[in-house]
């Protein structure tokens, strides 16, 4: 049977491969995907020779709803077709230059282009000619390591990796995402030529790193990173939380296995690939921030302030978007402490509060990093903060009712502020809105503009005479 989903499109193709008298097969991550029954839109189909004329032919019979590009220098095209994205390559053989990826392409049958893939899972082929159409050419039994779940590649690790040293994130990439093993002998070559990966650029290294981190189980790609050595070179800073020092008697805990039960933890109830990174970075200024203090123990004051303050720099070097995505994670970082504090004591109404006028439109978000946060294994711990943050919750919503803080606008403005007095721009105008916002925040007065008139004309005097 074929096992495909869209055969409309794939008996489409057979017709014009066979008009063409062209061998032409789907391969790669396609096929693999069909077998794990994951939705793919992007499909991969490889000729003998005549990749652009097949895609020339589908197009003319798909019509105007297709999208063709040629991609004349390279001998590639493309179709975009509804929601599929159809890729035609020739077969190929290829050899690579060891300081650049860049290989040196000469036309080859299928099994060269086979064997020059990364995987065996992602080696696999199913003809769509009419002579072949449906079969499987599994050269490497690749089916078999999709039953097995193992990461194989198709030649010796050494030379699969040294063509394309991406390869090595998408090795973990991949065993993270499915939940398979890397055979040992790739494990290995990972570790031995790590460096490698520096002739690969930012944005693929990150691009593979947002995969890992978008799996169920973050935690999975994060450790092969690790203990491979490559985490050390791609993203150094979260390297420097391993580990646990003890001085007196007195020890801290290992924040970067720490760092990562948080992750899984937060990963369990959010797909949001930048609050997973917020969990990834909450604690990152910790190494900077430790100190030792007679009586107290280790401490890291101030590390949610300069965690923050960490942010532009590692989004930078990723190649990350330093746009608000990048300002949301620093937001995060820095109030990541607050509803704890709040949970571990009494939680009062001016707490709650200033809490809500900070994180504005993210305190959902922000209570989902600070619950994934708690990694204590005390059972009565965890109940008591898990009882703690519902306070916390239901305070959040029963004040968010009354006073509208999520995005808070001052009930009377700058302007109306300056007339009510007859100011001039300047530092008054400045202490008085502090002094509104911080009344409504203490819950001393309403948060309208009668209430906040009222207020600053009663107060005008005291807050004149402080401020000389
Ligand atoms: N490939 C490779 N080496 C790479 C990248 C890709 O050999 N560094 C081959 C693999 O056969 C892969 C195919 O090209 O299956 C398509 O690659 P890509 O679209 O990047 O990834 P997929 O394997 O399809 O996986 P995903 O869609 O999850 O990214």
């Amino acid at each position: 049977m074929f096992p495909f989903l869209n055969e409309n499109i794939f008996k489409l193709i057979s017709s014009c491969a066979d008009e063409l008298q062209v061998d032409a097969y789907i391969i790669g991550g396609y096929v693999r995907d069909v077998f794990l029954k994951r939705p793919n839109k992007d499909i991969d189909v490889v000729t003998i020779g005549k990749g652009i004329e097949l895609a020339t032919k589908l197009h003319e019979k798909l019509g105007k709803e297709a999208h063709l590009s040629v991609f004349k220098n390279f001998g590639t095209a493309q179709i975009k077709y509804n929601d599929l994205e159809i890729e035609f390559v020739g077969a190929r053989k290829e050899s690579y230059n060891r300081d650049s990826r860049k290989p040196i392409v000469e036309d080859g049958s299928l099994n060269d282009d086979q064997l020059r893939r990364d995987f065996t899972i992602n080696a696999m082929a199913i003809g769509v000619s009419k002579n072949n159409y449906g079969k499987l050419l599994d050269p490497f039994n690749g089916m078999q390591d999709l039953e097995n779940k193992i990461i194989r590649t198709p030649l010796e690790p050494q030379i699969t990796y040294s063509d394309d040293p991406l390869r090595m994130m998408r090795a973990i990439r991949f065993s993270s995402q499915l939940g398979f093993e890397i055979e040992e002998k790739s494990r290995l070559a990972i570790t031995s030529q790590k460096e490698r990966i520096e002739i690969v650029s930012a944005e693929r290294i990150s691009g593979e790193l947002n995969k890992i981190i978008l799996s169920a189980k973050p935690s999975v790609g994060f450790k092969l990173l690790f203990d491979t050595g490559l985490l050390h070179l791609i993203f150094p800073e979260i390297v420097k939380l391993q580990g646990t020092e003890t001085i007196n008697g007195q020890s801290h805990k290992d924040n970067f296995y720490h760092t990562l039960e948080v992750l899984d933890n937060l990963s369990a109830n959010t797909d949001n690939l930048w609050l997973r990174w917020s969990a990834i970075l909450h604690d990152i200024a910790k190494p900077a921030t430790k100190r030792f203090e007679d009586g107290h123990g280790f401490t890291f004051h101030g590390h949610e302030d300069k965690g923050a303050r960490m942010v532009p720099k590692i989004f930078a070097n990723l190649k990350l978007p330093l746009n608000e995505k990048m300002k949301y994670v620093q937001k995060l970082v820095l109030l990541h402490l607050r509803p704890i504090v709040l949970a571990k004591t009494e939680v009062s109404d001016s707490a709650v509060r200033r809490l809500l006028f900070e994180a504005g439109d993210d305190i959902d978000d922000l209570m989902l990093l600070c619950e994934a946060d708690i990694t204590t294994k005390n059972p009565n711990k965890i109940k008591k903060y898990l009882q703690n943050f519902e306070i916390v919750r239901s305070k959040l919503i029963e004040l968010e009712e009354k006073d509208r803080l999520r995005n808070w606008q001052p009930p009377l403005s700058g302007e109306q502020i300056m007339e009510l007095f007859g100011l001039t721009p300047g530092r008054e105008v400045g202490i008085l809105k502090n002094a509104l916002r911080d009344a409504i925040l203490d819950g001393l007065i309403q948060n309208d503009f009668e209430a906040g008139k009222k207020f600053l004309i009663e107060k005008y005097n005291e807050l004149m005479i402080v401020k000389k």
